[in-house]
């Protein structure tokens, strides 16, 4: 089976993309075939994993306006076991014209649906989005069983939480009643006092909500993207190489005692 995970805030430069790439490795490390689909005109996934978006023929873009197949728009990286359908600058134009398609909100469900399918062939797939709660974030948290939502520990990421469970509530209710969410803190710096403290609190507000798992500031993590190359394969021993696997080992329990129910 396969389970699907969407990494979303419309809040910008949260992590979304690097907790998608580094979520993966460490996933594809412990033997797992993973799949990552870009849902971002910026392109940072495709980049992170080494692709140049401009080279691209093929794209996301072409699964949400032209019905293709994501089977027909996956590659393979340079990481055995780790697919990537990437994404380039006509999903901007995916994000403006989308909408005006019949029953648009499912269409990257039914695409996850069809013949690549819920199959056996990926273990994961983890669709990367953009840091808006437009028609393409949309579509991939109708499409997901585990909502991911990075946040910093800062007061406007906070803020912005409750603009997201508004939003989970309104999906719910329109199309995917079983959108679950977990809630994972990122870029959290130890030595301060504001952090240490809104952490606390996030955890308090949250509780279940919330991952155990907490990612500190790593500055490696910047280097593997420019590199190409998920941290778990990049520095497979530092601070946040280690923490992304204790949160890849977190969410397959998680998934196996709320997501996997035997049919
Ligand atoms: N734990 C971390 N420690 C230090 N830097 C980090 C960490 N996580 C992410 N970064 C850096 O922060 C920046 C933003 O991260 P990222 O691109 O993953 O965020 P995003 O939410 O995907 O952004 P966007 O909203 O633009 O899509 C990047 O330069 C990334 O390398
Ligand atoms: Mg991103």
């Amino acid at each position: 089976m396969t389970t699907i995970i969407a990494v979303a805030n419309q809040k910008g430069g949260v992590a979304k993309t690097t907790t998608t790439v580094s979520l993966a490795g460490a996933m594809v490390q412990r033997g797992l075939d993973v799949l990552v689909v870009d849902l971002d005109p910026q392109a940072n996934l495709t980049l992170a994993l080494g692709m140049n978006p401009g080279k691209l023929r093929a794209s996301i873009a072409d699964v949400l306006l032209n019905s293709a197949s994501l089977q027909s728009v996956s590659r393979e990286t340079t990481i055995p076991g780790l697919d990537l359908v990437p994404s380039t600058a006509e999903m901007e134009l995916a994000e403006r014209f989308l909408s005006i398609r019949h029953n648009y909100e499912s269409i990257l469900a039914q695409a996850l649906n069809g013949r690549l399918g819920k199959s056996t062939v990926y273990d994961f797939v983890i669709l990367d989005c953009p840091p808006s709660m437009g028609a393409v974030t949309v579509n991939a948290l109708n499409a997901t069983d585990l909502l991911i939502i990075p946040t910093q520990p800062e007061y406007f990421s906070a803020h912005a939480l409750k603009a997201m469970m508004a939003t989970i509530r309104r999906l719910r209710s329109e199309h995917n009643p079983r959108l679950i969410y977990r809630i994972l803190v990122t870029m959290h710096d130890r030595r301060n006092r504001i952090h240490r403290n809104l952490n606390e609190q996030i955890r308090a507000t949250f509780g279940e909500g919330l991952f155990e798992t907490v990612i500190d500031i790593d500055t490696k993590l910047r280097e593997s993207a420019v590199a190409g190359i998920p941290i778990t394969h990049y520095k497979p021993n530092t601070r946040s190489a280690l923490q992304y696997t204790a949160l890849a080992e977190e969410l397959i329990q998680h998934v196996q005692e709320k997501i996997a129910k035997p049919a």
